[in-house]
């Protein structure tokens, strides 16, 4: 990719949005009221606002390597307390990949320096999950649903925090675990059942 490039698509962008629309970038600069939240992965072939035909000013995005929600990441916790408690999502989204590199490396036995703490929480997962993972004899299909409840953990770890569960009771509010199939494009609801998770782990988890 040439950077370069870049700067001629940027203003041929410029150029399209402004021939449907002379007021698109003014009425963008007077605020954005997001109605989701979408976590998701850093992964260059797993484009958010593309994937999801959304436009400037509708998604609040944060992405990371495996879309991971660490109890203890300023940066993820940030993004959920600004996108909760100050614009008013109504919907935290944690989107998980098929062929998720993270996912793949934290399967395997390397040092990874920097990324081995990261990666861990991922191996927590497994831990969690071990029962039915090992039952799983297929090593394509074990990464498929490890990426799958890894989305199911990082959702409870939304679930977690002090934001979440007051917008819980204040308002309209869901989180919600899906999964892109880079090899198919399609993105897939996992329709977690999370009133039975919840149930389980707000005894242990509930703050509010
Ligand atoms: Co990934």
């Amino acid at each position: 990719m040439d950077l370069a490039r870049i700067f001629i698509n940027n203003q041929q962008w410029i150029d399209e949005k402004l021939k449907k629309d002379p007021q698109f970038f003014s009425n963008l600069s007077m605020g954005q009221s997001p109605k989701v939240l979408y976590i998701g992965c850093s992964d260059s072939r797993v484009t958010a606002e593309e994937l999801m035909g959304t436009k400037p000013g509708e998604v609040f995005v944060h992405r990371n390597i495996a879309n991971m929600v660490p109890n203890t990441d300023l940066s993820a916790m940030s993004v959920i307390n600004y996108a909760v408690s100050h614009l008013k999502v109504n919907h935290i989204v944690v989107c998980g990949h098929y062929y998720c590199n993270g996912v793949k490396a934290a399967m395997q036995s390397a040092d990874m320096g920097i990324l081995n703490p990261w990666l861990r929480n991922i191996r927590d997962v497994y831990r969690l999950h071990k029962t039915e993972l090992d039952l799983i004899t297929d090593e394509e299909a074990k990464y498929k649903r490890l990426i799958e409840l890894n989305v199911q953990e990082q959702c409870v770890n939304v679930l977690k925090t002090s934001d979440v569960q007051k917008a819980y009771l204040d308002r309209d509010f869901t989180v919600d675990g899906w999964v892109f199939d880079i090899h198919t494009g399609k993105l897939i609801d996992l329709k977690i059942d999370f009133d039975s998770i919840l149930k389980e782990i707000m005894e242990i988890y509930r703050i509010i």
